[in-house]
């Protein structure tokens, strides 16, 4: 396995058991190399900007870098015979739901920039298909959550916008109080509902994905949530309980755009790649990311390279 990443974002002690390339993207020249070298023959593709509040401000640098570098990628693998490509999409493809759960038949009208471009990202691979013969899977994210079983590898995210890394940063001191964005919401606590995605769960899905192409499925787009909504004061009350203190916490304003309920219907990918979640309730999802951030409350600050030889699962796997 061969991980590229510009570290705009992304943190090189999280790469521990693959050939780390640095660099972007864009950059057809190094991806070509990088293709020929290892003989790639399958790609998932992570990168891209991911702040739904930045692309609303900054809407020029989303369609740049999201879709503009996604372009120059993918003309460079199909160049370099690349055969199956796996891509991170998400909810925000769907815009403001008209029905909950919601399936992949969903009219797809994002309501910011972030989602555009990952509609386009789709739309091209549509047209590399037709045109290469690249098959592909986007993988519609709903809310990525957790962190390794291990408590090795977690999120550490500059900004953080992820509901649970706060309010475990909140529970950690490294923040005065937890902002709730509206209780007034049409939900039975006023909080919005989203549904959280634990990220080996995620990541089964990109195995499955990668496989399935391999054995000659067809393109498909497939979303990934867990299918239960829960709201963010359930989130704090179960985090609560994990981290075994109150949380402080405050009412601010309703976010723009914020829909009051996301809720993914999976039964695509459930029936078609036979994915099966295990870690989708939601005390799970919060102990594993807790693990993490009480032992690596700087995230990936102080960590050189992570050893996995000692690593353990928590089903002891
Ligand atoms: N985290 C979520 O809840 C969520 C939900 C839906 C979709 N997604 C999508 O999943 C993917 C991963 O999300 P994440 O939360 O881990 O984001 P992240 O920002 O932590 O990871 C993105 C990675 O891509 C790298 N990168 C960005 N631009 C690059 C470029 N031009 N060249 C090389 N590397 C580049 C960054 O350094 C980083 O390591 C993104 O595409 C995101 O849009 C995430």
């Amino acid at each position: 396995m061969v991980v590229l990443d510009n570290l705009q974002k992304g943190h090189r002690a999280a790469v521990a058991d693959a050939e780390f390339v640095l660099g972007d993207i864009a950059d057809q020249d190094l991806v070509n190399k990088t293709v020929t070298r290892y003989g790639i023959e399958a790609v998932v593709h992570l990168a891209a900007d991911s702040l739904v509040g930045e692309s609303m401000q900054q809407p020029g640098k989303y369609f740049r870098h999201n879709v503009g570098k996604g372009a120059a990628f993918l003309e460079a693998l199909a160049e370099g015979g690349v055969k199956y490509f796996v891509f991170s999409s998400t909810a925000a493809v769907y815009g403001e739901p008209r029905e909950i759960p919601i399936t992949e038949e969903h009219p797809t009208r994002p309501t910011n920039v972030y989602g555009a471009t990952k509609l386009m990202i789709e739309e091209m691979l549509r047209w590399y298909e037709h045109i290469y013969g690249l098959r592909w899977i986007s993988l519609r994210y709903f809310n990525a959550a957790g962190a390794d079983p291990s408590g090795l590898i977690g999120e550490d995210h500059h900004p953080e916008t992820h509901l649970i890394p706060l309010v475990l940063q909140t529970a950690l001191g490294k923040r005065p109080v937890l902002q709730i964005y509206g209780d007034d919401y049409p939900t039975p606590d006023g909080t919005c509902l989203r549904d959280y995605i634990h990220v080996t769960d995620l990541s089964t899905a990109h195995v499955l994905a990668l496989e399935a192409l391999a054995a000659g499925s067809p393109s498909a787009v497939y979303n990934l949530g867990n299918g239960n909504g829960f709201s963010v004061r359930e989130v704090i009350r179960v985090a609560e309980q994990v981290v075994g203190r109150p949380i402080p916490v405050e009412v601010a304003a309703r976010r723009a755009g914020d829909p009051a309920v996301l809720v993914a219907s999976s039964a695509r990918i459930k029936a078609e790649l036979n994915w099966r979640p295990r870690y989708n309730d939601l005390e799970t999802i919060i102990r594993t990311a807790w693990a993490w951030h009480r032992q690596h409350p700087d995230g990936f600050a102080r960590i050189m390279n992570i050893d996995y030889s000692g690593a353990r699962t928590i089903n002891g796997q």
